[in-house]
């Protein structure tokens, strides 16, 4: 494909870079109105909105990837649309309804074609579907107004050194969300909550943390923005938790750990079973997965290693899935839908 933008792909990072449009649409009076499409990257909003006051706020995050063959693909996008519907649900919101979910991003993709990565430069179109209470309130309570947005980035690739091991810091003075609150669903708050120890940890020198069930604190429990998963004996391992984001990255892998012939497991996963997997990573979108070299225990000062080099499940499992999203393999389990026309 040409690139009509002069962009550096392989080394654009995971950050904001312009593109031509986005697209937005208004919940009022109980409906959806028609979708809009918008060069500007601004947005007006009531200063009393409850996204402002009262986190009444979801996003998603997704990928559109150029394959071999030219096409684009989306990868089950539906489980994003049903995952801002229970996001949407929990914190009291408008739903947006499938349908509406898939114009806005196809049109976003579509519309911004000259963003889109080539085959081959590990990078990919970036999609950010948001949703907001826009309408305002004093009291806490619901918004009556919704907004509704895609805006897309390209993002150059994860591992501009190659798959390699990070080292990750284990945080228990800090909790990402409670048992029985928000940890479930993309809200903003679960982030705001989680920047002060992930930029503690970045300053001691790892790339993420690792938190624990708030409760106990004795049960892994979310990778920062990703999911963990250890493998050992065969196994493919990753926690069940109240308070973890159901990863759709993570829900593929165990399908493929299951394909290469791996069991899969979810279930609580106990800090001390660290100590026994051969490999261990963290999965989502962004990187696919995130081999982990070590886990470093900041209050007790152990350390679990894995090696320098990430495994060879891990490895197999990173490639596969890849390959199914970049349509270099056959998609067996349905899992990428082609952008018709870009
Ligand atoms: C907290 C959290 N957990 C897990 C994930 C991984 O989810 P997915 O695989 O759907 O990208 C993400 C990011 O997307 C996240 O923000």
């Amino acid at each position: 494909m040409e690139n009509n933008k002069n962009i550096d792909w392989k080394n654009l990072p995971f950050g904001y870079y312009p593109t031509d449009y986005n697209v937005r649409c208004y919940y009022r009076d109980g409906k959806w109105g028609a979708l809009e499409v918008t060069s500007s990257e601004y947005i007006s909003i009531h200063m009393a909105a409850t996204a402002l006051h009262y986190g009444q706020e979801a996003f998603e995050g997704m990928k559109a990837y150029r394959g071999k063959d030219g096409k684009v693909r989306l990868f089950r996008w539906e489980e994003n649309a049903k995952r801002m519907r229970k996001s949407a649900e929990g914190i009291m919101m408008a739903e947006v309804p499938d349908e509406l979910f898939y114009e806005a991003i196809t049109r976003a993709v579509k519309m911004n074609a000259d963003y889109i990565p080539p085959f081959g430069t590990g990078a990919a179109l970036y999609l950010r579907p948001l949703l907001f209470g826009s309408g305002p309130q004093v009291g806490v309570k619901p918004a009556e107004e919704y907004m509704f947005m895609v805006f897309v980035t390209p993002v150059g690739p994860y591992f501009k050194e190659g798959f390699k091991p990070v080292p990750i810091e284990l945080v228990r003075d800090y909790d990402r969300a409670a048992p029985q609150g928000t940890g479930h669903i993309k809200v903003g708050g679960n982030y705001a909550a989680s920047m002060r120890p992930a930029d503690r940890a970045h300053q001691e020198g790892f790339a993420s943390i690792l938190f624990l069930d708030s409760k106990e604190r004795k049960y892994i429990d979310e990778a920062g923005p990703a999911n963990f998963f250890g493998i050992k004996n065969k196994k493919y391992i990753t926690p069940q938790s109240s308070s973890i984001l159901p990863s759709i990255t993570n829900m593929s892998l165990e399908q493929i750990a299951m394909d290469i012939g791996l069991t899969v497991e979810r279930r609580p996963v106990a800090v001390d079973e660290l100590d026994t997997f051969e490999e261990a990573g963290a999965c989502g979108t962004a990187a696919i997965i995130s081999p982990i070299g070590r886990i470093f225990d900041r209050s007790t000062g152990k350390e679990y290693g894995y090696g320098p080099i990430a495994g060879p499940f891990s490895t197999e499992m990173y490639i596969h899935l890849r390959a199914i999203q970049e349509g270099e393999i056959e998609d067996k389990h349905n899992w990428t839908s082609v952008v018709e026309g870009v």
